[in-house]
């Protein structure tokens, strides 16, 4: 365990944990749910999961991952879980691995989009078309583009090999701390200069008014299903990442500040989306999360004065979102493959990550109209969406939460929540409580739901 990698400092810790939860879930997902499920009404009760519940469940992870310093299968073994219960970590490890798959191409996109501002080329229009309809038509040429998106995708591959091999502390901290304060930064510019754009109060209230006659209990559940996907919980990337966490680490502490920061990013994305959009009378433009991004978000860049600055700043924050979380998502497996193979980051890296170069291919073709990589009808890359995200995330959330809560070695939530009696008040009785009644049954709830539909 003395060679075991460590994150070098606290700030670094929360900057890779946030930056693996900042992600597209908070840039695209976030804010079009929030104005369809009722505005303000939808954030308090988002609000609500995350600390409810997010919390708890996130901090049963790193609690997992501290005491079994391993990856997402060995933590499990390590703490000594009996036979069946390291396959939860097993789904985690899969779930994390179809998600990069097709999470790849989409960081890919950010990257071609990011490319495309900077040289301008994202606005040379032809004349004669809508605004509208020249991007859409940009974007199903790099959605359904052959060589284009795999470039990027590839670039992206690259990059993520490139931060992985040189290590946790030296590849994964240092460049969350570099990349994340430029996230914030950008961000609140963007704000600032969204909420200042006329008509942007009318944007805000869209967006934040509250409508209570939505909430229902659809609304609740993916309220629920957002905030936890929002998280990264059910990947075993936080189980990873707490077994890199120093013993003096407080992980309830932790846990908030990733949790509010989270929640921040994704306000203040909607606060710059709103007003934007409101101000260029936008208004029925669709908030579909790709639509949103590639379609309607360029179309406000195109009625502003300096378009590319606000373009490059915009996708450059998407592109750091996406990557940090794909750094995140693949460190899952390149931890797995080196801590049970006993193998060489570097070679850890080149297992896990030559084969994403094949499959994450195979995901961007299969999205092109006419392509024949279709499983059960649906493109590969959505079928590899729908069945991490909705189905295998929330096994993985309830498996830990059983096992922390009910069968994990007795007073081991106790220990790590405080520090083997280092921190004095904590509220690891609360947790415990939750992670065993409340939070299983109402994210198994959430998967109910999704088959019902
Ligand atoms: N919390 C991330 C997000 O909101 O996008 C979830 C995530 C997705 C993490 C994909 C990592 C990843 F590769």
């Amino acid at each position: 365990m003395g060679d075991k990698a460590q994150f070098g400092s606290k700030l670094g810790l929360i900057a890779a944990t946030v930056g693996s939860a900042v992600g597209l879930g908070n840039v695209w997902r976030f804010p079009a749910e929030a104005q369809a499920n009722g505005g303000a009404a939808f954030l308090i009760i988002y609000i609500a999961c995350v600390f409810i519940l997010g919390v708890p469940v996130m901090v049963s992870e790193f609690a997992l991952g501290r005491a079994g310093r391993s990856d997402a299968i060995g933590s499990f073994k390590n703490i000594g879980a009996a036979k069946p219960w390291w396959a939860v970590g097993a789904l985690a490890i899969c779930a994390s691995y179809m998600i990069l798959c097709f999470y790849m191409v989409v960081a890919g996109w950010t990257i071609e989009y990011l490319w495309a501002s900077i040289t301008g080329s994202l606005y040379d229009l032809a004349a004669g078309t809508s605004l509208e309809s020249s991007f859409t038509q940009k974007m199903q040429s790099m959605i359904q583009g052959s060589t284009d998106p795999l470039i990027s995708t590839y670039f992206v591959i690259l990059i993520n090999i490139g931060v992985l091999v040189v290590g946790v502390q030296k590849g994964i901290e240092r460049l969350s701390n570099t990349l994340m304060p430029v996230l914030f930064l950008v961000l609140i510019i963007m704000c600032c200069v969204s909420l200042s754009l006329p008509g942007a109060a009318e944007g805000v209230k869209d967006f934040l008014s509250p409508d209570f006659s939505k909430i229902n209990s659809s609304v609740v559940l993916n309220a629920l299903g957002q905030a936890f996907f929002s998280l990264s919980l059910g990947m075993g990337i936080l189980i990873t990442y707490s077994s890199y966490f120093p013993n003096s680490t407080k992980l309830t502490k932790t846990a908030l500040t990733v949790s509010l920061l989270d929640l921040l990013v994704a306000v203040m994305m909607g606060l710059v989306i709103f007003p934007a959009i409101a101000s260029f009378n936008l208004k029925d433009a669709s908030l579909e999360g790709t639509t949103l991004v590639f379609v309607t978000l360029p179309e406000v860049f195109q009625m502003m004065p300096w378009t590319r600055l606000w373009s490059v700043l915009f996708f450059l924050l998407l592109t750091v979102a996406a990557v940090t979380s794909t750094i995140s998502i693949a460190e899952v497996s390149v931890a797995f493959v080196s801590d049970r193979f006993k193998i060489s980051r570097i070679k850890a890296c080149l297992v896990t990550m030559l084969p994403i170069f094949v499959f994450s291919t195979i995901c961007s073709m299969s999205l092109s109209g006419d392509s024949f990589l279709k499983i059960g009808g649906v493109s590969v890359f959505d079928f590899l969406d729908n069945v991490a995200t909705n189905i295998l995330l929330p096994v993985v959330s309830i498996g830990v939460c059983v096992y922390m809560g009910w069968f994990a070695p007795k007073g081991i939530m106790n220990d790590e929540i405080s520090n083997y009696g280092s921190v004095s008040s904590h509220p690891a009785p609360a947790i415990i409580l939750i992670i065993r009644y409340v939070a299983p049954l109402l994210i198994a709830l959430v998967l109910i739901s999704y088959f019902m539909n």
